[in-house]
């Protein structure tokens, strides 16, 4: 454990990995970067550079890996990486699309099976004390699929599945449908590796954003004219913030959250209680 002198870096400090350097993911990179190593991933490999660059800039000790979620050979690499750095202390899963970015099957591939994909490879890497938050939605929360899909669902390491699923659903194949059934089927996904994880002694958990002030969220506005009624309907009358949502990770991550293991959390300002309990 040496230091390298005029660097931040901090060897000291347990590994933090983060996929995902968007909005989110950025915020996230950064309130983690106080308390751990981050080694910060993303597909798009001058946005991943860049961040990492920030965070460093800023005092943090941030590492860059571009990977590409949904490549089982870039999960593998991803998985050495996290090896040489000394293993998985937390996992902070942030990467998606959202329904105006991508068709059908790229958002399943990306929101669910890359996301599975990252789960299984960095498990094996996690010890005792360790823990993962995988980055869900609301939208999950008024998924409703039908008993087929729900097997379908269950089983995200099927190469097939975007497939399986499309041949289900017909023409309900939308990238709309295949966000909130992703991300539903990650909040499932999560609860049933809690036993894997807990093997370990670590654990895996969910957390569900409502509308969240971010660009991708921004642009979810502009795309999707019924989310203002979302909006109107959320009780705290707001979008949450991206520091709010980081705030929630760290807690999930750290040994606060000791206990808590195989569920979700809304961070909805209330959203998912007022849809199901308040008639509009
Ligand atoms: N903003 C909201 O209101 C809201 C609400 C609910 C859930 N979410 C969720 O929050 C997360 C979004 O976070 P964000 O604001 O950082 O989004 P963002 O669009 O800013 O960033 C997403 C990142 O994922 C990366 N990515 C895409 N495909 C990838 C792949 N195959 N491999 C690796 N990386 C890949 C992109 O390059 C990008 O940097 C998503 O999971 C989204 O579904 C957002």
């Amino acid at each position: 454990m040496t230091h390298e002198i005029g660097t931040s870096r901090r060897p000291d400090r347990d590994l933090a990995v983060v996929i995902g350097a968007g909005g989110m993911g950025m915020a996230v990179a950064r309130r983690l970067a106080q308390s751990y190593r981050v080694l910060i991933a993303d597909l798009d490999a001058a946005r991943v550079r860049e961040a990492a660059a920030t965070l460093c800039a800023e005092g943090a000790d941030a590492t860059a890996i571009p990977c590409d979620i949904t490549d089982p050979a870039a999960i593998a690499a991803l998985g050495a990486r996290v090896g040489e750095l000394g293993g998985l202390r937390a996992l902070a899963h942030v990467a998606g699309l959202s329904p105006s970015m991508a068709d059908f099957t790229t958002i399943v591939n990306v929101d669910l099976v890359g996301a599975a994909l990252v789960a299984d490879e960095l498990r094996r890497r996690a010890t005792i004390g360790s823990a993962a938050v995988f980055i869900a939605s609301l939208a999950a929360h008024n998924a409703r699929p039908t008993e087929e899909l729900d097997v379908l669902l269950a089983d995200p390491s099927d190469q097939q599945l975007p497939q399986k699923l499309a041949d289900v659903l017909g023409e309900e194949a939308t990238p709309a449908r295949a966000y909130e059934l992703s991300k539903y089927a990650l909040i499932g996904f999560c609860r049933r590796q809690a036993a894997a994880w807990g093997e370990r002694g670590a654990r895996i958990v969910s957390l569900s954003p409502g509308l969240i002030a971010t660009p991708q969220g921004a642009r979810e506005f502009e795309r999707t004219p019924a989310k203002k009624a979302l909006y109107d309907r959320t009780p705290l009358s707001r979008e949450g913030t991206m520091l709010e949502i980081s705030d929630a990770v760290d807690f999930l991550l750290s040994d606060r959250a000791s206990f808590i293991s195989g569920t979700d959390l809304l961070v909805d300002g209330g959203l998912a209680a007022a849809l199901r309990w308040h008639s509009a």
